[in-house]
């Protein structure tokens, strides 16, 4: 299983993906979760210590392997390899917890034109290598990405078995959706869904669902005060038995497509 997670900022993506990979890794899958948002704090969330948290170089920063990685360092005349290996970045920089293998992406800068710089390339090589894999290391992929997907590419968004929009209550949140949406049909991805995050009342989550008209929704989170307390003592969101509770259901959803 191949999930994105996109959606506005702060709409829970992050929290979904972690609570994602508990509800996964507790039912004994080797989960790979990978930070995609530039401004990411997957590995937080996911409870790692700071020893952990410490070890955790995002790949965009590795500055001296893209060189080498893509050839850039020994060509003068400015061109770089297009397809450089990422087979063993996984098992190089791949933290794991609890049974959560988590790797860091770091920023994919979005130039003019579409920048075609060699950390974007290694990234872009990397997450499709990472989605195309059907490898001995991983049996759920659960990548935290930001709203803007166009990075993807085709070859990888068709390899995504589920792309989540998380939607909050407001109608900012939905238009988001709704571009994402538009965004990752456009590039191939097959089975696009919503989650539904921080609903307090019943009449938002049926405002929120009458105005995503046409979008699936997988299912929703109430509004949980733990996890604003969590986030305001720096802790991460896999003890609130709540939240794995809803996500647990998200999941079962999930295994029905
Ligand atoms: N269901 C919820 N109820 C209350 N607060 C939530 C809920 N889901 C997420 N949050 C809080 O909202 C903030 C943003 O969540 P986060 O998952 O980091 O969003 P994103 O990754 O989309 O930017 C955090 O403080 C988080 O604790
Ligand atoms: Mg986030």
């Amino acid at each position: 299983m191949r999930i994105a997670v996109s959606g506005k900022g702060g709409a829970g993506k992050t929290t979904l993906s972690a609570a994602l990979s508990r509800c996964y890794a507790v039912d004994g899958m080797r989960v790979l979760a990978v930070d995609a948002d530039p401004d990411g704090n997957l590995a937080s969330a996911l409870d790692f210590p700071q020893e952990l948290l410490d070890k955790i170089i995002p790949i965009s920063g590795m500055k001296r392997m893209i060189e080498e990685k893509t050839g850039r360092e020994k060509d003068v005349s400015g061109f770089f390899r297009l397809n450089p290996d990422v087979s063993d970045l996984l098992d190089r920089f791949g933290v794991m917890f609890n049974n959560i293998c988590f790797l860091s992406m770091g920023t994919i800068e979005k130039g003019a034109g579409g920048c075609m710089c060699s950390a974007n390339v290694l990234l872009k090589n990397l997450m499709q290598h990472l989605l195309l894999d059907k490898d001995k290391n991983k049996d759920v992929l659960i990548m935290d990405m930001d709203a803007g997907i166009e990075h993807m590419g085709r070859a990888t968004a068709s390899c995504v078995d589920a792309f989540i929009v998380v939607v909050e209550p407001g109608q900012r949140s939905v238009q988001t959706a709704k571009s994402v949406e538009k965004l990752a049909r456009d590039i191939g991805v097959k089975n696009t869904f919503v989650v539904c995050n921080k609903i307090r009342f019943p009449n938002e989550y049926e405002i929120l669902a009458s105005s995503l008209h046409g979008l699936k929704i997988l299912g929703s989170i109430p509004y949980n005060n733990y996890l604003i307390e969590a986030d305001l003592m720096g802790k991460g969101v896999l003890d609130n038995q709540k939240l794995i509770e809803e996500t647990m259901r998200i999941k079962e959803e999930l295994e029905k497509i």
